[in-house]
């Protein structure tokens, strides 16, 4: 018996296990009614959500990577994202939470003894590395961050998550980086954990530039606001002022004013003053544009980003995160839902870049100023409809993962993209020169 791929194995139930635990610790206070619920047009009702994470497990690990197909046709229907848009959603026949709960074990329980059965070391792109249990592992852990988006936009009562951290305190600094020009490797070659749009890796000639060593605050965004921001035509693109224009906005979304010059904002139902030193999350790229044009500099492209994220210029070596290649530790950065908010900005210099930018990974998404489009040798995998339907220049890059984004679904190659006027996710900006 190889001992060896045992203890892969056994680490790899194992996660499988604890990002089970986690959707479920996600769910366990929401009611019945709010899991069926459709919160927002642009979600899904969350308990579409927990079937698909479980029906899209049965999709790979079982038909797709062993060829063990579990249940009717129904469920691969009703969970496909591509065959019903999110307004579909909440009129299918969907399994309630005790169905879904029976659902989910019974393929998890399939899953485990098929992973006892399975010789990792079989030449199928799907199995080899163990590529198809990190698609599924990542696939769970992304769906966990747009529940916690859907749980942002619910109305009512609201969800009282306890922190299980206490953020460490900011250290705001106006102060860019300076990245060098020339070139660097850009994406990855990696095969066990990375996702098709991140490869293939290949050399980019980056022009030398700063980059703000932390996010845009609260209190930097306020002044561009309370300077006529929203009302300064030449500061948007045309596109992003019509959209302002239509939609009527006026700040980022779930900001508003008690009196004059005092804002508040809602945080999952509950209402809190800003903070100042902390970043500004819920924009949308138009707004990020349009500050970055008010403070006379712009948004990053997303190979600058990654270059100040990832490139050791001492060594001329790539890093998995800013900080190097060990694995995300709460001293590092704020990720994997366990704050439920930003820290202020500055407040892991453990987690610097080797130019000393701070806060890549963790706490927010950041908008970049490019479309999503495929890397040169671009060939999907396992499917189409992951990354590849949505190249093209609906779509702007997102960098860097945020407080809700699982270490597992995240490093300095990962690409999160979504369309220009979105706001439900937990992004903010910052700029470059
Ligand atoms: C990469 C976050 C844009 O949620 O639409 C989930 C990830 N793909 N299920 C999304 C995804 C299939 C995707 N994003
Ligand atoms: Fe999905």
């Amino acid at each position: 018996m190889d001992t060896r791929s045992g203890g892969i194995k056994s680490a790899l139930v194992e996660r499988l296990t604890e990002a089970r635990e986690r959707t479920r610790w996600l769910l366990r206070t929401v009611s019945d009614e709010d899991l069926a619920l459709q919160h927002d047009p642009i979600m899904s009702p969350l308990i579409w959500d927990y079937g698909h994470i479980g029906n899209y497990e049965e999709l790979w690990l079982l038909e797709k990577a062993f060829g063990k197909g579990l249940s009717n046709r129904d469920l691969y229907d009703i969970y496909d994202a591509s065959l019903h848009p999110r307004e579909e959603r909440p009129s299918l026949n969907l399994l309630d939470r005790e169905g879904a709960d029976v659902y989910l074990d019974a393929v998890r329980e399939a899953v485990l003894r098929a992973v006892e059965a399975a010789d990792l070391a079989r030449e199928d792109p799907l199995l080899k590395a163990g590529f198809v249990y990190h698609m599924i592992l990542q696939h769970e852990c992304q769906h966990n961050e747009t529940m916690l988006q859907t749980l942002q936009l619910m109305r009512g009562e609201g969800y009282r998550p306890q922190s299980m951290v206490e953020l460490p305190e900011g250290n705001p600094t106006d102060e860019m980086a300076h990245v060098e020009g020339g070139t660097f490797i850009m994406g990855t070659d990696d095969r066990a954990w990375a996702l098709d749009n991140e490869r293939d890796a290949h050399e980019v000639d980056v022009e030398g530039f700063y980059l703000d060593r932390t996010p845009v605050t609260n209190r930097a965004y306020l002044g561009f606001l309370e300077d006529g921001g929203y009302e300064r035509e030449d500061l948007w693109s045309s596109e992003g002022w019509a959209w302002i224009q239509s939609q009527r906005i006026s700040a980022p979304k779930h900001w508003y004013q008690r009196e004059p010059h005092s804002w508040w904002t809602e945080r999952f139902g509950f209402d809190e003053p800003l903070s100042m030193d902390a970043p500004v999350v819920h924009v949308s790229f138009y707004e990020a544009d349009a500050y970055a044009r008010w403070a006379g500099k712009r948004l990053p492209t997303e190979a600058e980003w990654e270059k100040a994220a990832s490139w050791d210029p001492k060594t001329g070596t790539k890093r998995l995160f800013p900080w190097g290649d060990e694995p995300p530790t709460p001293e590092k950065a704020n990720l994997d839902q366990l704050a439920f908010m930003p820290a202020e900005v500055g407040a892991y210099p453990a987690g610097a870049s080797a130019y000393g930018v701070l806060g890549m990974i963790g706490d927010l998404w950041e908008w970049t100023a490019s479309d999503f489009a495929a890397y040169p040798g671009f060939e999907s995998f396992p499917y189409r409809e992951y990354s590849e339907v949505f190249f093209g220049p609906d779509y702007k890059v997102l960098r860097g993962g945020s407080w809700a984004t699982r270490p597992d679904a995240i490093r300095n190659t990962f690409r999160n993209w979504d369309y220009p006027i979105r706001r439900q996710l937990f992004v903010g900006f910052r700029c470059a020169k």
